[in-house]
């Protein structure tokens, strides 16, 4: 018996103790999509073939469609100077790849739009540039300078923000939103972008060290709930990072640590001339701001920017949504969040995560994947970065409840990446209890109280 599918195709009736499957190949003919074999697909010049895949499963008890639907992030992050300046046309229409697109925008006469969220501190010292800028570019904006805050990074904020949004009214695929200050800025205006009209495209402007090399570079947003750090968030990406390092200029010295102690894991994962140039330079640095002649793209600040960047976008490419649970970024990230919490505001992102990092190094060299001399360039290094590398709320209790919780989100393993050299790290399953308690005792020994705090 035979009866016809509404798509025009005769389909088998498939007996009860029988499965058919079928693959087909979506095509689109006049607008219309339909469903042709992928068998009996023949190429033809009118016809747009998608790269979605519909797997049809039919048995006696009913059909089962599995749908495959690839769905490619594409976005830039652009190394750019005096952003600000009006003549840098980068902040209006840098996110645009399409020639065609670009060109139709300048033909226009309609004036552009723009909502711009900025960190309440970055707004006071750049407010006025950012106003200038779109001023003279006769942009019709909205400024809505928030104080972000790492304790106010919550829900709260996404949904003040987006009252504003929505009052304001915006294009959601012509008119991106801009966000401008550190990495809490940027995470909570990636949040409110990807939830407003399910998807509105957003440009990030780093102000800091951290969100400059880090939190611009990847697709992940969010922000805390429950007093679990960006337990509320998505992964998308945004339509373009625009990348200026003089805003760093203005970043208190602390805050420029913080952001190398991220620059340090990537060295320490995966890059041993990053290490080095951050032990020999690393002082010269804090001291400069990161500032140097911008043409000079081989001085040190040019350089550790760079390769912060490019290793970090190595390892995030790839994985993107974060479904390889294998993460050499990861490193300085298994305990530090719940320290970062617990002590939350005395301690900065990064300098949590440095000292998770100093207490792996530690982990690591009892296990002999690093010698002694090794670790303690690793520590100077991080000394040097004006970094803590131990702290008295990072107890040996809060470890194991911090590798336990691991082990429950990360598929029933721990997956600690550990420096297996400088430059070089693997991950790891198998630390035992006795490793981790030697470890610790050890760590606080020899960089516990008196040393640091
Ligand atoms: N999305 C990601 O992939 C990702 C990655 C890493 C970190 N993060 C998040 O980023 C946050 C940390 O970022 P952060 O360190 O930038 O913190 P932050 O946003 O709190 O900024 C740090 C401080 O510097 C000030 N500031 C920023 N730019 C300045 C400038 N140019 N001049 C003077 N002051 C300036 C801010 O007002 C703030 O007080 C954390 O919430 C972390 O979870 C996200
Ligand atoms: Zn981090």
């Amino acid at each position: 018996m035979s009866i016809t599918a509404p798509t025009g195709e005769v389909h088998d009736q498939v007996p009860h103790h029988e499965t058919k499957r079928t693959e087909y190949n979506l095509v689109q003919v006049k607008g219309t999509w339909t469903r042709k074999n992928r068998k009996t697909l023949r190429k033809n010049e009118n016809e747009r073939v998608s790269s979605a895949k519909i797997h049809e499963c039919s048995e006696g008890r009913g059909t089962t469609w599995t749908v495959v639907s690839p769905i490619v992030f594409t976005y830039q992050v652009i190394q750019t100077q005096n952003l600000l300046d009006p003549s840098n046309d980068a902040l209006l229409t840098g996110h645009i790849r399409d020639p065609q697109q670009l060109e139709l925008l300048r033909g226009s006469h309609k004036p552009l739009k723009r909502f711009v969220v900025m960190d309440e501190t970055v707004f006071k010292l750049y407010g006025c540039q950012v106003t200038d800028y779109f001023e003279s570019r006769d942009v019709l904006y909205r400024i809505l300078p928030l104080p972000t805050t790492e304790e106010k990074k919550s829900m709260e904020m996404v949904m003040m923000m987006l009252n504003e949004v929505h009052k304001f009214g915006i294009d959601r695929r012509t008119e991106p939103i801009i966000a401008i200050g550190g990495g809490v800025c940027l995470d909570i205006v990636g949040l409110a972008a990807s939830l407003y009209r399910r998807r509105t495209p957003y440009i990030r402007v780093p102000t800091s060290l951290l969100s400059y090399i880090d939190a611009s570079v990847g697709a992940k947003n969010g922000v805390n709930f429950a007093n679990c750090k960006n337990k509320l968030g998505s992964y998308i990406p945004p339509a373009a990072a625009l990348l200026d390092r003089s805003f760093i200029q203005t970043l208190p010295r602390r805050h420029i640590s913080n952001g190398m102690a991220e620059m340090l894991k990537m060295a320490l994962m995966k890059h041993k001339g990053l290490f080095e140039l951050l032990e020999e330079q690393g002082r010269f640095l804090l001291d400069s701001r990161f500032q140097s002649n911008n043409v000079d793209l081989t001085s040190a600040a040019a350089v550790t920017t760079r390769v912060a960047i490019e290793t970090m976008l190595e390892e995030l490419a790839p994985n993107l949504w974060e479904d390889d649970l294998d993460r050499l970024v990861d490193f300085g990230h298994l305990i530090s969040p719940a320290l970062e919490m617990e002590v939350l505001p005395a301690l900065l992102h990064g300098e949590a995560v440095n000292i998770d990092m100093a207490f792996m190094v530690y982990v690591a060299h009892e296990r002999g994947l690093v010698t002694e001399d090794e670790k303690l360039r690793i520590v100077d290094c991080m000394l040097g970065l004006e970094l803590p590398v131990w702290h008295r709320g990072f107890t040996l209790a809060l470890v194991q409840r911090a590798l336990r919780e691991r082990l429950r989100h990360s598929g029933g393993l721990v997956r600690m990446p550990l420096p297996t050299g400088l430059g070089c790290a693997e991950i790891f399953n198998d630390t035992d209890d006795e490793t981790l308690c030697h470890a610790y005792e050890r760590w606080c020994d020899e960089l516990g109280p008196g040393l640091s705090s």
